[in-house]
């Protein structure tokens, strides 16, 4: 059985004081809830210690970036390492906005990947095409090339993977991909994890869809057999929008 996981992603947003009350909301959320699924929160890394230490409920904790190295000269930077020994349990590798803002290439990638499993994180691999790919017939060559990044890793370490297809088009601009453009593209997800991997792979690894997911749209999203689940950003800034979306699930 796949795992119905809803994720929030905070990224740059709230106040120490925001951070925890929203997470506090969030959580007394959770505990009303069936537990059917998988509740993850990615905050600010500063505030990871922070939500560790008042959480009492069953979500997770993961964080948006690390670098590669365990430890060393790289001032300014926060490891994998570091992150596991504090309790944090996930990762985001790949998102679009660390992609295009910060240029992170393949091989920045490929090194992440690595460095989260070597170091017993769960990850949240993000694909996702652009606008321009969308509309010139190019996305399933696009998500196909980021999807084949995976390649290198073991069937155990896939394990470890849960992949978020975010169409950089639809991230944050209140434009979300229908559920039948979601849906096609998820389709094709699990049939490359298929020919990469074996069927067990594909159908064992969560697919979950992030891009302007609301209260109003995650529960014909969600309906499509092939998604999983959902990474939220902006409705994860609210305690009851992201309520909704966990219910839609
Ligand atoms: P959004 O962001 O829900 O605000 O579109 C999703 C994401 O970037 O993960």
């Amino acid at each position: 059985m796949r795992k119905k996981i809803v994720a929030g992603n905070w990224k740059m947003n709230l106040n120490v004081h925001e951070a925890k009350l929203l997470f506090q909301e969030i959580s007394a959320i959770v505990s009303k809830d069936n537990g059917a699924h998988e509740v993850l929160i990615f905050p600010s890394s500063i505030y990871i210690e922070s939500l560790l230490n008042i959480n009492q409920s069953s979500i997770e904790i993961g964080a948006q970036n690390f670098h590669h190295q365990n430890k060393g000269a790289f001032t300014g930077e926060v490891s994998a390492m570091q992150l596991k020994q504090l309790g944090c349990k996930w990762a985001l590798v790949g998102h679009s906005e660390r992609r295009t803002i910060f240029h992170e290439n393949d091989a920045d990638l490929l090194n992440k990947l690595k460095a989260a499993l070597e170091n017993d994180l769960q990850v949240i691999y993000c694909c996702g095409e652009s606008l321009n790919e969308r509309e010139s017939g190019m996305y399933f060559e696009k998500i196909g090339e980021q999807i084949g990044l995976l390649k290198t890793l073991s069937q155990n370490e896939m394990n470890h993977i849960t992949i978020a297809y975010e169409p950089i088009w639809a991230i944050g601009t209140g434009k979300t991909a229908s559920p039948a453009q979601a849906a096609e593209m998820h389709d094709f997800i699990r049939t490359k994890l298929e020919s990469i991997f074996n069927l067990e792979v594909a159908d064992s690894t969560s697919l979950l869809y992030g891009g302007s997911c609301s209260p109003q749209n995650a529960k014909d999203l969600f309906a499509c057999s092939n998604i999983d689940g959902g990474l939220i950003g902006g409705a994860s800034l609210q305690a009851n929008a992201f309520g909704e979306i966990i219910a839609a699930i």
